[in-house]
C-alpha cells in the first residue's frame, strides 16, 4: 500500500511538513510513502508537465496534497500541477475512490490558510477522491496536536520556517491517519471482492 505526498515548497517549510507526513505514513506497517515535490522547473509557459509525479499518483492508494498559502490560496506552482490533472484524469475520473488529505502553512495567525485547505478539498472532490480530515478535536491547547483547531486538514503557522513541535506532530498524525485508512479500505475492498466471488 502506498501514499503519494504531492507538495510544493519554496523555502522548505512545506517540505519539512511533507517529511513529517511521510514519517507518519511509514509508522503504519506495510505502507510506503513517496515524497513528490512540485518543481518550478517542471512548469513551462504556465503548464506543468512531469509525468513521473502524475504516474506516481496513478499507482497510489492515497494522495496527500501540500502547499504553502500564498495570497490566501495554494501557490501558483501547486495550481499549475492541479490544472495538469484536468483532461483525462478529471474527464474519466481516473483517481476516483483514492483517499485524499491536505496540509498547508502560512505566517499569519489566520493568514486565510483554511482557504488553501478548502481548495485542496475541492481538487480532491473534482477527482472523485474521498477526503480524510483530522479526527483531532482542536481544543485550544497550544502544546497539543491540532493546536490551531482545523479539522479539514493540517494548518501550520510558521514564521521564518520555524515549525513548532505540536504542528510537526499534527503533520505526522495526518500521515498516520491516512495510512491507517488505506489499510482499512483495503480490508473492506478485499471482503467485498470475496463476497462478489461467492
Ligand atoms: C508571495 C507570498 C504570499 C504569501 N501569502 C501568505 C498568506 O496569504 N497567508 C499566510 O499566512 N502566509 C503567507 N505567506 C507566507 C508563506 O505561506 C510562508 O512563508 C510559508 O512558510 C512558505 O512555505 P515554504 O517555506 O514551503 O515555501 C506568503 C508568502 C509569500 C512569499
Amino acid at each position: 500500500m502506498n501514499v503519494a505526498i504531492v507538495y510544493h515548497s519554496v523555502t522548505g517549510t512545506t517540505a519539512r511538513l511533507a517529511e513529517a507526513v511521510a514519517d507518519g505514513c511509514h509508522s503504519v506497517p506495510e505502507v510506503t510513502a513517496a515524497l513528490l515535490r512540485i518543481e518550478a522547473a517542471d512548469i513551462e509557459q504556465g503548464r506543468y508537465h512531469n509525468r513521473t509525479v502524475i504516474n506516481a499518483i496513478d499507482r497510489a492508494d492515497a494522495v496527500i496534497f501540500g502547499s504553502p498559502t500564498f495570497m490566501g490560496s495554494v501557490s501558483a506552482q501547486f495550481k499549475a500541477f492541479a490544472d495538469a490533472t484536468a483532461g483525462e484524469y478529471w474527464g474519466e475520473q481516473l483517481w476516483a475512490d483514492k483517499i485524499a488529505a491536505g496540509f498547508t502553512v502560512g505566517t499569519g495567525y489566520c493568514g486565510d490558510t483554511l482557504h488553501s485547505l478548502h481548495y485542496l478539498q475541492i481538487l480532491a472532490a473534482q477527482q472523485g477522491m474521498l477526503w480524510a480530515g483530522l479526527d483531532l478535536a482542536g481544543a485550544g491547547d497550544r502544546k497539543a496536536p491540532n493546536r490551531l483547531g482545523a479539522q479539514a486538514g493540517v494548518i501550520v503557522r510558521a514564521v521564518d520556517g520555524a515549525i513548532e513541535t505540536p504542528d510537526l506532530h499534527t503533520a505526522f498524525y495526518l500521515g498516520q491517519r491516512v495510512a491507517r485508512l488505506v489499510g482499512r479500505f483495503r480490508v473492506v475492498t478485499t471482503q467485498i471482492e470475496r463476497v462478489q466471488q461467492l
